[in-house]
């Protein structure tokens, strides 16, 4: 339906260990992988290099956060180099996870994202609305000021290395998936605001992923929809059924 390339990434947030890994790495590389979708996995900092070591060289591996300096006194932080140096292609930021949970702001969201692509990370830039937020009619009010603070800080250039997955919190880790007709609305409305916020060449070529209660059944429908460049997956990710997820289009 378009010329963008599929785009499907496993988010395994906080969880694996160095057995798991090896046996779900084994079960992904003895898969089979379309040539025209690429596939990223986002592992914990601590297993990014064990990833990138392990895992077939057509898949790419992500971080899933970082911090916005190279080096220096900020314990306990990762920086986008780092995550380069240990074969990270990709970051995930602005999960709502960190957004909720550890309480991180638009602001410092798109501050992640000018450094991350400053070191040759792509960014995987996650928004999306609460619950309430839906309810009360504000999901596209809530999406685009989370887009907008990118906007502001990011060049016109920086967009071709940037994924937005649309995550509705309400959908994540629930089972409760958007229908393929609200995922299809709110993508539509982000392409919009992107082709007048930045430009009609960015809205017609940034990839924009769905992510929240994706599995290797609800996939195909949500697949055919014309603004769902594919998907960001976070608990079948986990599992064997992600080879089926990254077939969606076939
Ligand atoms: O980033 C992926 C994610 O938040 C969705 O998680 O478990 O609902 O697929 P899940």
């Amino acid at each position: 339906s378009s010329s963008r390339t599929f785009w499907v990434g496993g988010n395994w947030k906080m969880n694996g260990s160095v057995a798991a890994i090896k046996e779900l790495t084994s079960t992904f590389n003895a898969g089979s992988s379309p040539s025209d979708v690429e596939v990223v996995i986002g592992a914990p900092f601590v297993y990014v290099h064990l990833l990138s070591e392990s895992l077939r060289k057509d898949w790419a591996v992500a971080g899933e956060n970082c911090y916005v300096k190279a080096s220096g006194a900020y314990t306990g932080e990762i920086s986008p180099e780092m995550l380069k140096d240990v074969g990270a292609k990709w970051v995930i930021l602005g999960h709502s996870e960190r957004r909720n949970i550890l309480q991180e702001s638009d602001h410092f969201t798109a501050e992640k994202c000018v450094k991350a692509l400053e070191a040759g990370l792509k960014v995987v830039l996650c928004v999306g609305e609460l619950l309430e937020e839906r309810e009360a009619g504000t999901t596209q009010q809530v999406v685009e000021r989370q887009l907008a603070a990118a906007v502001n800080v990011l060049k016109e250039q920086d967009w071709s290395n940037i994924v937005v997955a649309y995550e509705p919190v309400w959908a994540i880790g629930t089972g409760k998936v958007a229908t393929p007709e609200q995922a299809q609305e709110t993508h539509a409305a982000i392409r919009e605001y992107l082709k007048t916020a930045v430009s009609p060449k960015v809205a017609e070529e940034t990839r924009i992923v769905y992510g929240g209660s994706v599995n290797g059944s609800n996939c195909k429908d949500a697949a055919q929809k014309p603004d769902v460049d594919g998907f960001l997956v976070g608990g079948a990710s986990l599992k064997p059924e992600f080879l089926d997820i990254i077939k969606a289009t076939q």
